[in-house]
């Protein structure tokens, strides 16, 4: 009878079968897996910034009188401080609840079943998910051994499978390595929509923004979870053609970025040069945290343009490092499988989190 089917029977195939994103799990359940309290934690797992939010953020929290109406779902003063913010008209502007959303909000206008996105691997893992979610496919195309860009792979995948998406992290997680700017320009020669996701473009100082206006099928992603430090509050932002962003204004949920993430965005940018002298802290802190990596004997750090640092281990020795930190209270992000089983990706944090860090690193490879 069909009042008594059972709603998993209901769930597209694809989605049944579905393996989660691996997210990271917050501080409380970090500490007690590490038996301390959480004030002790040195949590280098997830690229956050352990300055926080702009002082001014708490303040524009604090005075929020609206919270009974609904945001504003045009995004008017949001599209208007991230256009002034960036360089570009505000219709090129469409914001999310994080960049997540943007990726989710691409990927469903533009991925029918089966479609094919061709995602420069290893990278970050949610082209793949919301691939998987779309019911597309993933063509996966390897990185070099510098994890540089194959940029001919790229192109005759996408040739080959007739892709729509092409995903691009520059700088790229958990690598750390900048596309430059020639490649990216080849890559929108395909045709694909070439999604640039620069979620960590104010570590590194380069930016393919300023060619949205002139490269219609070119989106750049931009989040506040890193620089701005408002990865709990989900607001980021795609940067990209008048016509695209229009329909994605349309087919968004209308009130997709809540009011307090709206204040926080604003007050954020506001107050953008304080919050780029932390970021400047931060490359100063990544800077020494490199040097400081470097001369433990075993551990190979890449260059990184970004708030973090992908290192190489000994062969074998990642998993068992990464669990005598965990159980030092030290947190970072380990990968399990394929190339990146012997790396160790490391955020930058503070000056003594990087002291906390090298000491049992130290103390981890010498046990
Ligand atoms: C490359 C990249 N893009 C996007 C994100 C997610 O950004 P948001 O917090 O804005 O969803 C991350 C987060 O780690 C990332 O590494």
């Amino acid at each position: 009878m069909a009042g008594q089917r059972r709603s998993i029977d209901l769930v597209l195939p694809h989605l049944r079968s579905l393996d989660g994103y691996e997210a990271v799990d917050p501080p409380e359940v970090l500490a007690e897996r590490a038996g301390i309290p959480a004030s002790e934690l040195v949590k280098l797992d997830a690229n956050e910034n352990p300055y926080g939010p702009s002082s001014k953020v708490a303040d524009a929290l604090a005075s929020m009188k609206d919270a009974h109406l609904y945001p504003d779902p045009a995004q008017g003063a949001m599209r208007a401080a991230v256009g002034r913010y960036i360089g570009l008209a505000p219709e090129h502007v469409v914001v999310g609840n994080g960049s997540d959303e943007i990726i989710d909000l691409l990927f469903r206008a533009v991925l029918g079943p089966g479609d094919a996105v061709v995602n420069s691997v290893p990278t970050f893992g949610m082209y793949e998910f919301t691939a998987q979610v779309c019911g597309g496919r993933i063509v996966a195309v390897e990185r070099d051994d510098g994890f540089r860009v194959d940029v001919d792979g790229v192109l005759a995948a996408a040739r080959d499978q007739g892709a729509k998406i092409i995903a691009i992290a520059s700088p790229n997680n958990p690598s750390g390595n900048l596309t430059p700017r020639e490649d990216i320009e080849r890559l929108l020669g395909s045709g694909c929509l070439v999604i640039v996701d620069e979620a960590y473009a104010e570590f590194g100082g380069a930016s393919v923004a300023s060619l949205v206006p002139e490269r219609s099928n070119l989106v750049v992603l931009r989040t506040m979870s890193k620089w701005a430090g408002l990865a709990g509050l989900r607001v980021g932002y795609g940067l990209m053609d008048v016509e695209l962003a229009e329909v994605l204004m349309r087919a968004k949920p209308p009130y997709n970025v809540n009011q307090a993430a709206e204040a926080a965005l604003l007050a954020s940018l506001a107050d953008a040069d304080a919050l780029m002298e932390r970021v400047r802290l931060i490359v100063a802190e990544r800077t020494r945290m490199h040097g400081l990596l470097e001369a433990i004997p075993g551990i190979t750090p890449l260059p990184s343009e970004a708030n973090f640092i992908l290192c190489r281990l000994p062969s074998g020795k990642a998993r068992d490092v990464h669990e005598r930190l965990a159980r030092r209270g030290v947190f970072v992000r380990y990968y399990a499988r394929g190339v990146l089983a012997d790396y160790l990706r490391i955020s930058a944090g503070t000056p003594s989190d990087t002291d906390r860090l090298i000491a049992a690193l130290t103390e981890a490879l010498q046990a």
